[in-house]
């Protein structure tokens, strides 16, 4: 079911126009649908009920303080890779027992940070971060629990910059070596190991990756026993992936099925920490059109939303679907455009050679999919203001997030003094 659908006309998010948004909060924005993310949420709690297992949403996909707060009320631990997601996460509500610490490169300052806070689980990455985590806790007089991510070496058929379980990718510890890594941190005197974590990528609409990284987890976990390991949870990542174009994705009860027979027997208590699979679908983007552009070859929509809003297009070739928000005539002829934003870059753009009804200024498109990985990658280049994110339920509407004015981006900039008197 889509909480984004046209009704009388209108493109509306749950009971709200998203021209009534845009004519309040000004564009582009991003609008997140909270019946979407609780529908999300069901999903995963539905396919664990009753089992040994807890979610820990990878705060990365999607940061907004609305969006953390509706989880955790659900019951939702955290997956935060910084002192950053942690405050946000905290912040929120997600007590910090709930909480899972990734990230290869965590500073001894954020390590100090998390364990001062009382987080529940580091996913150590190397070695050298086994002896500086040791450190830390040492100074603070605790015992931190960790697991070890693994990289268990699995092609996850993804794109290449969202796969993360190869041998030539930089996270975790090689599965070869984790052997020697265990060794290592049980003989560190403030660490205390409670189980192995892995992640293998993201956007993965396969189960198989998963299947077969699973089955070689297992083997190790059951060679760590052997060695005299205490092994009690098994983090399994994220990464299931969401529909973008004509993908189909597994169910996360089929996911959970796969992941429960290839865990059978073990008795230890699964992690899972989604993100995009949970606000993926649950986002749009809106957008106005500013202008229309014939060129020779092509026509370009120019459009107040760009790259530095969603750089998911241009980054990793991503193809998000495009809407006008008020709905075409069945009938409506199509032309072949780019949908392109107005920073000065030719990879400045939200679609390429895309079939869309005619466009003219001041119309409102809506960009689907774009809940993960969309906001929180966004930056303010060429003085372009953050995107505001609006969360729905139901007939209501709030902004979570306003668009900063440009004074207040300018506010926090300093002119060095030699340079005002210069000035003078
Ligand atoms: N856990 C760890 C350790 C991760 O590195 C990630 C994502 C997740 C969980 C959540 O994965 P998800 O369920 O969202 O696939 N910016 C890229 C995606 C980068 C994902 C990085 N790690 C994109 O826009 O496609």
């Amino acid at each position: 079911m889509s909480f984004f659908a046209y009704k009388n006309g209108e493109m509306h998010a749950e009971g709200v126009a998203l021209a009534t948004i845009a004519r309040q909060v000004g564009t582009p924005f991003y609008c997140y649908s909270a019946a979407a993310l609780r529908a999300s949420w069901q999903e995963f709690a539905d396919a664990i009920k009753g089992t040994n297992a807890r979610i820990c949403y990878a705060l990365k996909a999607n940061s907004n303080l609305a969006v953390i707060k509706l989880f955790g009320d659900l019951g939702a631990g955290a997956d935060i890779v910084s002192v950053g997601e942690m405050r946000r996460a905290l912040a929120a509500g997600i007590r910090a027992d709930r909480i899972v610490y990734s990230g290869v490169g965590k500073k001894a300052s954020e390590l100090m940070a998390a364990l001062e806070a009382g987080i529940g689980q580091i996913n150590v990455e190397s070695s050298a971060e086994l002896e500086v985590l040791n450190a830390v806790a040492g100074q603070l007089g605790k015992k931190a629990d960790i697991t070890i991510r693994v990289n268990p070496d699995i092609d996850a058929g993804t794109h290449e910059k969202i796969t993360t379980g190869r041998k030539e990718n930089k996270f975790g510890i090689d599965i070869d070596l984790a052997t020697e890594a265990f060794a290592k941190a049980a003989s560190l005197p403030n660490l205390r190991v409670v189980g192995v974590a892995m992640h293998i990528g993201s956007q993965l609409t396969s189960l198989s990756p998963y299947r077969d990284a699973i089955v070689r987890v297992r083997s190790l976990i059951q060679e760590l026993r052997t060695a005299g390991h205490r092994i009690d949870r098994f983090d399994i990542g994220g990464g299931l992936g969401i529909v973008y174009a004509d993908e189909q994705p597994p169910s996360i009860s089929d996911f959970m099925q796969v992941v429960g027979k290839e865990t059978a027997g073990l008795g230890c208590e699964l992690t899972f920490e989604p993100g995009r699979r949970l606000v993926g679908e649950a986002g749009v983007l809106v957008s106005e059109v500013i202008l229309v552009k014939p060129g020779v070859s092509k026509t370009f929509v120019i459009v107040d939303a760009a790259m530095n809003d969603l750089i998911r297009p241009t980054l990793y070739d991503a193809w998000h679907d495009i809407v006008p928000v008020r709905e075409p005539r069945p009938d409506a002829a199509t032309i072949c455009c780019d949908i392109v934003g107005p920073i000065c870059e030719s990879g400045d753009y939200l679609a390429q050679n895309r079939d869309l009804p005619p466009l003219s200024a001041g119309e409102l498109i809506m960009v689907r999919s774009a809940g993960a990985y969309g906001a929180v990658m966004a930056s303010s280049y060429n003085s372009r203001p953050l995107a505001p994110e609006v969360i729905v339920d139901g007939t209501r509407f709030a902004v979570t997030r306003p668009r900063p004015t440009i004074d207040e981006m300018i506010s926090t900039e300093r002119i060095p003094p030699w340079m005002v008197q210069a000035g003078q």
